[in-house]
C-alpha cells in the first residue's frame, strides 16, 4: 500500500504503486550509491513497494572493482549493501536485504553504445517472467545531462519505450538535475527527453518537493483555518528561506589531508545559483506563497505553483547589483577543524585529473558558494513582500528552514517604546536537520512587571510522530510508480524558474568579478549579504 501522501489526500483516484522494473541510468554512480539504493531498500523494509519489482543497475562500472569484477549482479549488491550500511536511515537487517538483492541487477555497458541497450533489454525480459512484471519500466536517468539525448534515443531505437496510452505495460522516465545550464540548454533537454516520452511519462524530480516538511508546509496553509487569512501582504513582513550546508565540495581525510572524494568538477562553473536557487530553492518559494489550489489534481497544483515562478519579478543589471550577493568561501574553521578555501578544493580537484602538480595561481575561479538575493513576487497577494533567498556551503551548520515573518503590532501598548522594539512574530518551518515548525510569540514574563519575552511554540516530526521520516527519494519514487506526478516539475514551470535566473546568470557574464565577495569556511557568508538585508532595516535569522 502506499504511504499516504498529503496531496494525495481526498485525490479522485487511488494512486498505488504499480508492478515495474526501476532500471537505473548511472546506477552504480554517486547518486545510486548515497540516496537511490539505500531508499529503494528502505522502501522495502517498510513494506511499500510493489509486490512485483525489481531494480536493474546500467552503466559503465564507475569503479575499479566494477570494472573487474566476474559477476556483474554479485557487484551491484556489495556496493548496494556498503551505500545502505552507509547511509541508509533504517539499519541493514539481513532478511530484508536478503529480499532486496535478490531483486537487484547490474547490466555494465556505455550509453552510447547500441549493444549494451539490446543486452539490457535480453535481461529485462526474462526478469518479466521471474517477478510477475507486465513489461512496465521506470527508467532513472541519473546521468549528466550532455548524455541525456543518446540514452534516450538508444532507449526509442531499442524498442524499450511504450506509448503514452499504455497502461498495462506503462513507461516512465525520472530526470534528474539539473536540467540545463540556462534557458536553451534546459528547453534542449526537455526536446530530447520528448523525442521518446510524452509529457505524461516525465518525471522531472526536485527532490526538495519530497522533503516532509515541504510537503507539510502545504498541509499547514490548506489544512489549517488559522492561516491562509493572514499569508499576505497586509500581514507578513517578510520571508526568509535558507538552505544552508556545513560541507564543502571536497572532503579530506582529516589524518593525511588527502582528498577522499570532490564535487568540483561537477561545481566549478555552475555555482550555488544554477545547483540550489534554480530548482530547489525556487520550488519550495512556490509552495510557501501559491494560490490555494482548487483541488488536488496533479496539474492543478502544479499549475499553482508555476503561476508563482511566472510572477516573479524579473531583475534590471541594477537589481542584480542592488538584490543578489554571491561569495566563494576561503579557508577557515569547521566544526573547529581547519579547512582549505574553494579555489584549493578545485585545485586538487584538477591535480588529480592531470595526475600533476596545478600551481595555485592556474586556478582563480569565479563560481559562486554562497549566494543571497532579495526576491519580489508580483501579484496582489505577496505585493512588496520581500523574500530573502540564501544558500551556501561551507556555512556553520546543515540547516534548512521556511521563516515567515509577521508584521509589527502598532507602536502602542507594549510596543510603544521605540527604542526597544517587540520582537515580531515568526512561523518556521524547519526543513531539516530537526523537523518541525516552530512560532515565536511574545510572553509575559512571570512577575510584577509588564515585561515581555519572545517564547516559542515547537512541533517536532521525531517527538510527534517517533521514528525517522521517509527521505525524499522515498516518496518520489513510489509516486512515479504510482504515475502520480504532483510533486514533479512541469515543463512550464522549468522554463520559467531558467526565465527568472536568467538575467542575474547574464548580468554577472558581462561584469567582470573584480573582487568576488569571500567568506571563511564556518561563518555565514559574505559582509555584503548581511548589508543586502539590513539595507532594508533587517537582519538574517540565527540558525
Ligand atoms: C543537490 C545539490 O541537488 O542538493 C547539492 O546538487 C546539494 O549541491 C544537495 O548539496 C542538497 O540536498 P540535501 O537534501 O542534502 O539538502
Amino acid at each position: 500500500m502506499k504511504k499516504d501522501n498529503p496531496l494525495s489526500a481526498g485525490a479522485p483516484k487511488t494512486l498505488v504503486p504499480q508492478p515495474n522494473v526501476l532500471v537505473i541510468f548511472g546506477g552504480d554512480g554517486d547518486l545510486a550509491w548515497r540516496k537511490l539504493l539505500p531508499a529503494i531498500y528502505n522502501l522495502n523494509v517498510d513494506g511499500v513497494l510493489p509486490s512485483h519489482f525489481a531494480v536493474v543497475c546500467f552503466g559503465i562500472a564507475s569503479t575499479e572493482e566494477g570494472r573487474n569484477a566476474d559477476d556483474a549482479d554479485a557487484y551491484i549488491r556489495a556496493r548496494a549493501r556498503d551505500g545502505i550500511s552507509r547511509f541508509s536511515r533504517q539499519p541493514l537487517d539481513e532478511n530484508h536485504w536478503a529480499d532486496f538483492a535478490r531483486a537487484l541487477f547490474f547490466v555494465p555497458g556505455s550509453f552510447g553504445d547500441a549493444k549494451a541497450y539490446e543486452q539490457l533489454k535480453a535481461k529485462l525480459e526474462p526478469l518479466d517472467q521471474q517477478f510477475g512484471i507486465p513489461g512496465s519500466r521506470v527508467y532513472y536517468l541519473s546521468i549528466p545531462p550532455h548524455l541525456v539525448k543518446t540514452c534516450v534515443e538508444h532507449l526509442k531505437a531499442s524498442g524499450l519505450v511504450s506509448s503514452p496510452n499504455e497502461e498495462q505495460a506503462f513507461t516512465r522516465v525520472i530526470v534528474e538535475k539539473p536540467i540545463g545550464r540556462d534557458l536553451e540548454s534546459a528547453r534542449e533537454v526537455i526536446r530530447n527527453v520528448a523525442v521518446a516520452f510524452d509529457e505524461s511519462q516525465t518525471y522531472r524530480i526536485d527532490h526538495y518537493l519530497g522533503k516532509e516538511t515541504v510537503q507539510n508546509l502545504l498541509v499547514l496553509r490548506f489544512a489549517n483555518s488559522i492561516f491562509e487569512p493572514l499569508w499576505n501582504q497586509k500581514y507578513i513582513d517578510h520571508v526568509q528561506i535558507t538552505v544552508a550546508e556545513d560541507e564543502g565540495l571536497a572532503q579530506f581525510d582529516p589524518d593525511t589531508g588527502r582528498m577522499t572524494s570532490s564535487r568540483a568538477g561537477y561545481f566549478e562553473g555552475v555555482g550555488a545559483l544554477r545547483d540550489m536557487v534554480q530548482n530547489h530553492m525556487l520550488q519550495v518559494l512556490c509552495v510557501a506563497a501559491m494560490e490555494p489550489p482548487y483541488s488536488l489534481d496533479p496539474d492543478v497544483v502544479r499549475d499553482a505553483k508555476a503561476e508563482v515562478l511566472h510572477c516573479l519579478k524579473l531583475m534590471s543589471p541594477a537589481d542584480v547589483k542592488k538584490s543578489v550577493v554571491r561569495g566563494q568561501y576561503i579557508e577557515g574553521d569547521s566544526h573547529g577543524k581547519r579547512v582549505p578555501g574553494y579555489r584549493h578544493e578545485v585545485r586538487k580537484y584538477f591535480e588529480e585529473l592531470a595526475k600533476r602538480p596545478v600551481p595555485p595561481e592556474a586556478v582563480n575561479s569565479t563560481t559562486e558558494t554562497f549566494v543571497a538575493l532579495r526576491v519580489f513576487i508580483d501579484n496582489w497577494r505577496w505585493s512588496g513582500v520581500p523574500f530573502y533567498l540564501r544558500t551556501g556551503k561551507r556555512l556553520p551548520k546543515r540547516a534548512s528552514e521556511v521563516a515567515i515573518q509577521f508584521k509589527e503590532v502598532p507602536q502602542v501598548l507594549f510596543n510603544a517604546h521605540p527604542d526597544i522594539p517587540l520582537d515580531p512574530t515568526v512561523l518556521c518551518v524547519h526543513v531539516q536537520p530537526e523537523e518541525g515548525l516552530s512560532m515565536r510569540i511574545a510572553s509575559k514574563l512571570p512577575g510584577p512587571k509588564p515585561r515581555i519575552y519572545p517564547v516559542k511554540m515547537e512541533f517536532n516530526y521525531s517527538s510527534s510522530f517517533g521514528g525517522s521520516s521517509p527521505e525524499a527519494y522515498e516518496r518520489l519514487l513510489l509516486d512515479v510508480m504510482a504515475g502520480d506526478a504532483t510533486l514533479f516539475m512541469r515543463r512550464d514551470a522549468v522554463e520559467a524558474a531558467w526565465q527568472f535566473v536568467m538575467p542575474i546568470l547574464e548580468s554577472w557574464e558581462h561584469e567582470r568579478v573584480l573582487n568576488l565577495p569571500e567568506y571563511q569556511c564556518g561563518t555565514w557568508g559574505p559582509v555584503e549579504a548581511d548589508r543586502l538585508i539590513e539595507a532594508d532595516g533587517r537582519e538574517w535569522r540565527t540558525l
